[in-house]
């Protein structure tokens, strides 16, 4: 008779949806994390009452209805919008690409003057096989828009020119025709009144969670004790690197405090130019609809990844993927280890996703063991 039924590695999102289920369940679990706090990159950090998003920023989305409600249960969302506005050269645009944007180009007042302006800076170079993303980018949006909006900052964001990027990072460009800065289609969206880490405590209410823990100083220890384990850290080095190390692009975040109530008007402020060594601006307090007199902002570097540095985005190239479908067929062999989350599964996912996904994975799990 082990002490745990579940033993998780990772207290980030997906852990602790899976903890917060199988302890409501009435399993025994053990959460572990390396880091000195719970939540993974979603944590955030509490500076003179504003809520300093310290792994970049976090806005809440999806058009999945029970998703929504599942959220729901452990805060309070704001009507927080995400409506991020570009910074080319001192010239300011809004995003996404719709009618202000177009407007602010080119003074055009409506929809059809939009579409007429677009095809004429698409002009010659609608190429129907783009060879890489400036050919595919110039294909869809032309000219102003890319040379303004999308050129330095992609190169900045990948640290490649796009010449040399591939086409397929860039499927499609929506133009929006209406007046509408709201970044995201889904149906809801929010920030969690009070902060992400509401959530995770509430999660984790009623869980033993240990912080500062590496499972990897005692892997066997920590396997023993526990029936099963929960794994939602980076899936190579859990098989100790045996395919070889899996890729990744990274950031780095340098914040300011700064004496001003309101430094940017807004939480997010692209630097759309390639002189600009940053990408991004976030100013934390307009996430919340702060008030304080001072402010919090974070400039938001690419970065090369390397083993000193946090694990961003995956790279999805062919070396990468092929590295990762190894590593993944050795996972399928390990029948008491569940492999869930960013870094297990090598992908790129939102937090609605990823909630969605240690749901299923949970349920399932919880049916078998019944
Ligand atoms: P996460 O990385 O959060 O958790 C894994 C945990 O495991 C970490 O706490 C880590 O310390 C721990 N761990 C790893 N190895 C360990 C070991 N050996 N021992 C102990 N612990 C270990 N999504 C969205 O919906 N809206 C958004 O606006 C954004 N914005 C955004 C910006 C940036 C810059 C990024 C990179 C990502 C986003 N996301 C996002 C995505 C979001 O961050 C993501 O979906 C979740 O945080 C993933 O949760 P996980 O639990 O999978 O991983």
């Amino acid at each position: 008779e082990k002490k745990y039924d579940y033993l998780i590695v990772g207290a980030g999102l997906f852990g602790s949806v899976f903890a917060h289920e199988a302890t409501k369940a009435g399993k025994k679990c053990l959460v572990i994390d390396k880091r000195d706090h719970k939540g993974g990159n979603i944590y955030c950090e509490n500076v003179n009452g504003i809520n300093v998003h310290k792994y970049g920023a976090h806005i809440f989305h999806t058009s999945n209805k029970e998703i929504w409600e599942y959220v729901n249960q452990f805060a309070e969302f704001n009507r927080y919008t995400n409506s991020p506005v570009a910074n080319y050269y001192g010239e300011m645009y809004n995003l996404p690409f719709n009618m202000n944007t177009f407007y602010q180009l080119w003074k055009v007042k409506t929809p059809e003057e939009a579409k007429k302006k677009i095809n004429e800076q698409v002009g010659q170079h609608a190429v129907l096989n783009p060879a890489n993303l400036e050919e595919q980018a110039l294909s869809l949006v032309g000219e102003d828009i890319y040379n303004k909006l999308i050129k330095g900052y992609t190169e900045k964001q990948w640290g490649r020119s796009a010449k040399d990027l591939p086409a397929f990072i860039i499927k499609r460009l929506p133009l929006r025709f209406t007046f509408d800065n709201n970044y995201f289609d889904d149906k809801y969206q929010g920030i969690p009144v009070g902060g992400y880490n509401v959530i995770i405590d509430k999660m984790l209410e009623g869980t033993e969670v240990l912080l500062n823990t590496d499972f990897f100083q005692r892997k066997d220890y920590f396997t023993g004790m526990a029936e099963k384990v929960v794994y939602t850290g980076m899936i190579d080095q859990y098989f100790d690197y045996c395919h070889g190390k899996l890729e990744y692009r990274s950031l780095k975040f340098e914040h300011e405090h700064l004496d001003t109530p309101n430094y940017q008007g807004n939480a997010v402020v692209n630097y759309t130019d390639s002189e600009t060594p940053f990408t991004r601006i976030i100013e934390h307090k307009h996430f919340e609809f702060g008030t304080q007199h001072d402010t919090i902002i974070t400039r938001e570097y690419p970065n090369e990844w390397t083993d000193q540095e946090e694990p961003y985005y995956p790279i999805n190239d062919t070396r990468n993927s092929e590295v990762y479908l190894l590593y993944k067929d050795k996972a399928a062999q390990e029948t008491n280890v569940i492999f869930g989350g960013r870094l297990a599964e090598y992908k790129y996912y939102d937090m609605h996703h990823v909630i969605a996904h240690a749901l299923k994975k949970v349920r399932t799990e919880l049916k078998q063991a019944e």
